[in-house]
């Protein structure tokens, strides 16, 4: 014979498995299992029933509940996985996603990360300064006087306090000695400004690298070794590589570097791409002076300096016509990088 509880588990069971949404499936919830629900009025009768038939009742009716509500959990289930597959539906997951432009380097950037790369291999660190520079460390410590054409105000952008931007990154040097006893072995990449008109190759703003080796015995031949070495590697070794004498007021000799190269935009043209020199005893003097040491002893420290032109090194290698092409921001033009 069967129960009335088992009867009623039936009914609810049944009942659940047809629910077709939340609201019925809470309505019979609340029917069967809610405190007035007809399996908790079962649990009242108990108490009323002869004692023999109490423990098999109560097993009875806890199977009962357990049942009801193991079906009433199962289902709820079933309604959120519905939800979620229909919220789901309407995206597409196979389309590929939003496209990602990747970017590339600008090639003043490529140009500085290949020289500092070619440095690097020869033992050179990186040092930096900054680009709002006070008149002594661009002009006065590099052995520059007030009279010096290159102190013009015309050739020169100065700040209303006497600050200027720095026409060059020799002022680096002179940084990094004040921070520090020889020896030395540093580059600075940066820009440098002067107050050239804007044409396909001048700028008022420009980029250099900077270089600076003090040690003891370092003479013109190291200069030449090195900046030799760093032409070949990067114009590649069929690269000519001529030093004209020059003049720099922080150099003693000072010579211009020029190179030629059947590869290179130009052919068979010496370009000029470098100043460079043997770094001036009063220069290691004006840094004593500012250190108050005698740190850098002319008679016991030598050194050569070099200061490279990036735009110029970057329009050759990658046949770039025009200077002005840098600043743009023109993606025609800066996507042929990549
Ligand atoms: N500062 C010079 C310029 O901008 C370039 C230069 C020449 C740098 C000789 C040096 C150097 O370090 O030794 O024209």
């Amino acid at each position: 014979m069967i129960h009335p509880l088992e009867q009623l588990r039936d009914e609810a069971l049944r009942e659940i498995d047809s629910a077709t949404d939340e609201q019925a499936l809470e309505a019979a919830r609340v029917k069967y299992l809610g405190r007035s629900g007809s399996i908790s009025a079962w649990g009242e009768q108990m108490k009323t029933l002869p004692k023999e038939e109490k423990p098999v009742v109560g097993k009875l009716l806890n199977e009962v509940r357990t049942a009801v509500t193991a079906a009433i959990e199962s289902r709820a289930q079933q309604f959120r996985a519905q939800k979620e597959s229909g919220a789901l539906a309407k995206i597409d997951i196979s389309l590929p996603g939003p496209p990602h432009e990747l970017g590339t380097l600008h090639p003043l950037t490529q140009m500085w990360d290949r020289s500092i790369e070619i440095f690097r291999r020869m033992g050179f660190a990186l040092a930096d300064g900054p680009d709002v520079e006070d008149e002594w460390h661009c002009f006065d410590a590099l052995n520059t006087p007030p009279e010096h054409p290159a102190r013009n105000e015309q050739d020169t952008f100065y700040l209303p306090d006497g600050r200027l931007l720095r026409t060059h990154t020799s002022t680096v040097q002179i940084r990094t000695m004040q921070a520090a006893p020889p020896p030395i072995r540093v580059i600075a990449p940066g820009a440098a400004y002067r107050r050239d008109e804007l044409d396909s190759t001048h700028s008022p703003q420009f980029h250099q690298i900077e270089g600076l080796y003090v040690d003891e015995n370092v003479s013109v031949t190291d200069l030449k070794g090195a900046l030799e070495f760093f032409m070949r590697e990067l114009f590649g070794p069929g690269t000519a590589v001529q030093f004209r004498p020059h003049y720099f007021p922080f150099t003693e000799p000072s010579l211009e570097v020029y190179v030629k190269s059947k590869a290179l935009k130009g052919g068979e043209q010496w370009i000029e791409v470098a100043g460079s020199g043997v770094v001036h005893p009063a220069v290691f003097e004006a840094v004593n002076k500012a250190r108050s040491d005698k740190a850098y002893d002319p008679e016991k420290w030598s050194g050569y300096a070099f200061g490279l032109g990036m735009d110029r090194l970057a329009m050759i290698l990658f046949a770039i016509p025009d200077i002005r092409l840098f600043g743009q921001n023109d993606l025609r033009f800066l996507k042929q990088f990549a």
